[in-house]
């Protein structure tokens, strides 16, 4: 605990500084907002933000445990933790580390579906993995129909797409997406075309008796930053040009469009869309849709250089999550006659997150 040793009222601010010399300055509008007082014990505001006078000011300040603020025309005090006031905002999120594919240290992070599910910390530490390196692959799963939700039940919920709660990757008669084929598939995102995209997709393997067929994986986030140093015009061009993604079917009509990078406030590569098969036909100038091109087969070739990329062949009763914003997979293509048979189904990133730090709560909390 840092004791508060002196304030300053000045016209619209609290200077606070504390013991060891530390100081920050507090607008008043912002102090009456989030007094203690200002909260249920649910953590849920009860003041209206709007009500308050933009020039309200203080009566007097007092500090002893805690800093107390008597504001003109109100009759009751607002008070704050020290410890609260100076270390407020300083959320913890587990750090992303990009990856090369070549740099990869094998073994691949892999966790098993039974020690998940009786071990907080080999579920904290493969939902972890999901979140940093964007994948985690679960093995020991049941090849039985379904048995994907077992590892969904670990964290969140399943999110539920008109391909159903989940969809099968098999060989198909007649497919309605290459991917219920035996060619070989591009890296990619899945289902750019809906909004909010799906921000974790899983992939069970029921039977993978198939020669070939191997996953891949890269890291469209690690790649995006290369072109970003290494190219920054091509950069610019895919996080700046909107382009339609779109998938029909006698039942559905989805469309969406933006870049196919996505980027912060900072200019920083957040998110990747890429699907070259649901991506629809550019609506450029003739000079802009070349230099698109160039750019689009430049970040195509650098997501499958094998530098970058991961490869490996998931077994029967194994599966990969990964961070389908993030996180661009593929597979090589397999003899037609071989039996392959995946069920795959997404799901959202927020509850996985939510799930990894009530796990870390209980971790750090004494027993
Ligand atoms: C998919 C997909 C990969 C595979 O169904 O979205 O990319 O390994 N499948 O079949
Ligand atoms: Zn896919």
């Amino acid at each position: 605990m840092s004791a508060i040793v002196d304030t300053r009222a000045g016209e619209r601010s609290l200077s606070v500084t504390w013991a060891d010399g530390h100081t920050r300055e507090f607008a008043y509008v912002w102090l009456r907002d989030n007094a203690r007082e200002a909260r249920h014990a649910n953590g849920q505001k009860l003041i209206e933000t709007a009500a308050i006078a933009l020039d309200i000011r203080p009566e007097s300040v007092r500090t002893d445990d805690n800093l107390e603020i008597q504001w003109q025309h109100e009759s009751q005090p607002s008070s704050y933790d020290p410890d609260w006031l100076r270390n407020h905002g300083q959320h913890t999120s587990p750090t992303r580390q990009l990856w090369r594919g070549a740099d990869f240290q094998h073994p691949l992070p892999r966790y098993s579906l039974p020690e998940c599910q009786a071990d907080h910390q080999t579920l904290c530490a493969m939902l972890d993995s999901v979140y940093r390196l964007g994948f985690a692959i679960v093995d020991h799963i049941p090849t039985s129909d379904k048995a994907l939700f077992e590892v969904i039940d670990l964290f969140g919920y399943v999110r539920e797409t008109n391909y159903g709660r989940l969809f099968d990757v098999r060989v198909e008669p007649n497919p309605s997406n290459m991917a219920f084929t035996s060619s070989t598939l591009s890296a990619h995102t899945d289902n750019p075309y809906r909004n909010p995209v799906p921000g974790l997709q899983l992939l069970h393997v029921l039977e993978n008796s198939a020669e070939g067929g191997e996953n891949t994986l890269v890291d469209g986030l690690w790649v995006a930053e290369l072109m970003r140093r290494e190219h920054p015009r091509a950069f610019e061009v895919l996080s700046s040009t909107e382009v339609d993604f779109r998938f029909q079917s006698d039942d559905a009509d989805l469309h969406n469009r933006t870049t196919l990078i996505g980027v912060d406030h900072n200019g920083d590569a957040n998110a990747v869309r890429f699907n070259n098969r649901s991506m629809q036909a550019l609506d450029l100038p003739a000079d802009d849709t070349h230099e698109f091109y160039a750019a689009h087969q430049l970040f195509s070739h650098l997501l499958e250089d094998d530098h970058h990329r991961v490869m490996f062949k998931l077994a029967a009763g194994e599966a990969m999550l990964f961070d389908n914003t993030r996180i661009l997979h593929g597979r090589l293509g397999y003899a037609g006659g071989g039996q392959r048979h995946l069920q795959g189904c997404y799901a959202d990133m927020d509850s996985l997150l939510s799930k990894l730090r009530v796990l870390q709560r209980k971790t750090t909390e004494p027993a």
